[in-house]
């Protein structure tokens, strides 16, 4: 059996973007169904990112499931202090493990720089805290902290067209990323889009948007990533 995997890094990493999706119904059905049906694998670490307010609900129930770990959407790029409705990473439990950061939704709806990017990777790393840095073409910087750094096209978030492989490894030459930070690639990853990724060996992870809000899309796809 060869497993998908990249370089010598033996984990294939696949991170549930929730986005604000999910209602408390939604995460209770969503568990139930997923506790039943999830195998671990040796080989692939499922990082779910909620909603905030609904870490509690999966940590309580995931906490000794094997391979399974919880992540934020964002963090504050400020400390804690006087900053009203900001998360500060230090306010964060400590079970949340990794923290996507400079998602295209951000920098589109919440007119996110690369600027603040680097300051939220930088109060992460300082809680250590994983960065899943999005990136949305090699133009985009990704800070020297950053572990995971996720290509995401603008054009394929929430679309019916996933990039060409060939446009991710091109990509990820020109993002000249360090031995120590992987590869992800996001944008209408499902089941039927991760084959080529999966058989070039060129990625160690997906990030997933839709796909991820039914626990058998997800599993699936976790299927898929072991050839
Ligand atoms: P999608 O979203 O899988 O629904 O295209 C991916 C993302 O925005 O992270």
């Amino acid at each position: 059996m060869i497993f998908c995997m990249s370089y010598n890094v033996s984990m294939f990493y696949l991170i549930a973007n929730w986005k604000a999706h999910m209602t408390q119904d939604g995460v209770n059905e969503w568990l139930k169904i997923f506790k039943n049906e999830y195998v671990p694998s040796e080989h692939i670490s499922i990082i779910i990112c909620p909603p905030i307010i609904q870490l509690e609900t999966l940590a309580s129930h995931l906490e000794s499931v094997k391979n399974v770990f919880l992540g934020v959407q964002d963090t504050s790029r400020f400390p804690r202090g006087s900053f009203t409705g900001e998360t500060p990473a230090e306010l964060l439990p400590t079970y949340v493990r990794y923290g996507i950061i400079g998602h295209a939704e951000r920098r589109q709806y919440f007119g996110e720089t690369n600027t603040d990017v680097a300051e939220k990777v930088k109060q992460l790393a300082a809680r250590t805290i994983k960065p899943i840095v999005c990136v949305r073409s090699s133009a985009d910087t990704v800070p020297s902290q950053s572990q995971l750094v996720a290509y995401e096209p603008e054009s394929s978030i929430g679309s019916d067209r996933a990039a060409p492989v060939e446009e991710a490894v091109e990509t990820k030459k020109n993002l000249h990323l360090t031995a120590e930070q992987l590869f992800i690639y996001g944008g209408n990853v499902n089941k039927d889009t991760v084959h080529g990724f999966v058989k070039s060996n060129e990625v160690s992870g997906f990030l997933v948007g839709r796909a991820s809000l039914n626990p058998r899309d997800l599993l699936s796809i976790a299927s898929k990533c072991v050839v």
